[in-house]
């Protein structure tokens, strides 16, 4: 993506140094606009040596400066696939939501068709104040997003809310607002669950699996990045997606809970979490005394998730499992499919521990029409794309 970062006068814009550079990490190509007043907390030098592009906008030894001052502005509107403003002052809030054009970052913001993303940091007392709260009522109207900010101990020695946003979750609604979206996943309320659940034994001792989440985190990003609304039941401890609901759980009972209770409203589930199949038929809630010898511990099935669900689908409503097999993948994935009645199961092969906590994986799409070409291997972000948009094309091609 080419981004353009407008970077204002407040003391979080030294945290813009480390997000340009997590942009560029991430391979956007990242052009910074620096305001006069932003100039003074940040040096052009900075950005271009995090960015290798060239660093516009105000220049504290040279005054505002232009390579071709009467159309730089247009070609940089033209030129980003998205502009970022961060940390945004509540000067340039009060100028964009007005239509003022008096430097270049405002310039740019009122010529350029690209999406444009805010993430505001300023005095409790000015973010809460009425006039910057109609202003961003304006510029949402616009269709812009904003990153709220953070509650936090502030340079003013205030406490409150006004702290910019975590570099990262800027970082992610950058890509979320930025990327291109698929015209029939947009809107689409998508239900996702991810990770392992854990069955605890006592207070102590649990049982649980190899999976991390990782997968189904990246779908969750993947389905909301293509314009869907996500909602996502996750086991384990990894952090939750921005801009994704997310419900944590712990056991599968939780976990279909949280699901049923969501899936009404819901167009569509992937089921990517490795659910535990059994849990302790008499969990203890003391932690229970070893013994001496042989112990036996009993087992009883948790709830199938998916087939529940699957069950009490509506006819619109779509379903994608997921199997992780060690031998006859694609046997099993055919057998699945018809069982638990779904569109399409998605294979790992999970030999030699591929897949659990991997950074690549692969993926077989199975449908009612048989195998569909594999997936892969790609890093888990890239393949949670690539079955987005596989998932879009096939419902295209759905009779309605
Ligand atoms: O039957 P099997 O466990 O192989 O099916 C895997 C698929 O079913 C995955 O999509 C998984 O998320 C889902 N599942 C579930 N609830 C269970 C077991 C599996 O939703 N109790």
């Amino acid at each position: 993506m080419r981004i353009i970062l407008g970077i204002t006068g407040g003391i979080a814009a030294y945290k813009s140094a480390e997000l340009a550079r997590l942009l560029a990490n991430q391979g956007h190509r990242v052009r910074c606009i620096l305001t006069e007043a932003g100039a003074r907390f940040i040096t052009p030098l900075t950005l271009t040596s995090l960015t290798g592009e060239p660093c516009y906008g105000a220049n504290p030894d040279q005054g505002e400066w232009r390579a071709s001052p009467s159309i730089e502005h247009i070609e940089l509107a033209r030129w980003a696939d998205l502009v970022a403003v961060a940390p945004a002052t509540a000067n340039i809030l009060g100028k964009a939501a007005n239509g003022l054009a008096s430097d270049l970052l405002s310039t740019v913001l009122l010529a350029t068709r690209a999406p444009v993303l805010w993430a505001p940091a300023m005095n409790t007392g000015m973010w809460e104040h009425p006039a910057v709260q109609a202003n961003m009522a304006r510029l949402r109207s616009f269709g812009h997003a904003v990153v709220d900010p953070g509650e936090g101990g502030l340079a003013c020695g205030e406490e409150g809310s006004g702290k910019l946003a975590d570099v990262a979750s800027i970082a992610e609604a950058i890509q979320a607002h930025g990327t291109p979206k698929l015209p029939i996943l947009r809107g689409q309320r998508v239900l996702i669950t991810a990770g392992p659940t854990r069955e605890d034994l006592d207070p102590v001792r649990t049982l649980t699996n190899r999976s991390t989440g990782a997968m189904g985190i990246e779908l969750a990003r993947a389905f909301r990045d293509a314009g869907a609304r996500v909602q996502l039941v996750l086991g384990g401890d990894l952090p939750a997606p921005w801009g994704v609901e997310t419900v944590r759980v712990r056991s599968a009972q939780q976990m279909l809970e949280a699901c049923e209770a969501r899936w009404a409203e819901s167009d569509g589930l992937l089921a990517a979490a490795a659910v535990a199949d059994q849990r302790p038929g008499t969990p203890s809630s003391e932690k229970v005394k070893k013994g001496d010898g042989a112990e036996t511990l009993v087992l009883v099935r948790t709830p199938d998730i998916l087939a529940r669900l699957s069950a009490a689908r509506r006819p619109d409503q779509w379903v994608i499992g997921f199997a992780a097999e060690s031998e006859k993948h694609l046997e099993h994935a055919s057998a699945k499919l018809k069982k638990k009645g779904l569109d399409a199961v998605l294979v790992n092969d999970v030999q030699d521990g591929r897949a659990f906590g991997a950074q690549a994986n692969t993926l077989t799409p199975v449908t009612a029409q048989g195998p569909h070409p594999p997936m892969g291997p790609l890093s888990k972000d890239q393949l949670a794309r690539a079955v987005a948009q596989w998932w879009a094309h096939q419902l295209e091609l759905r009779p309605d």
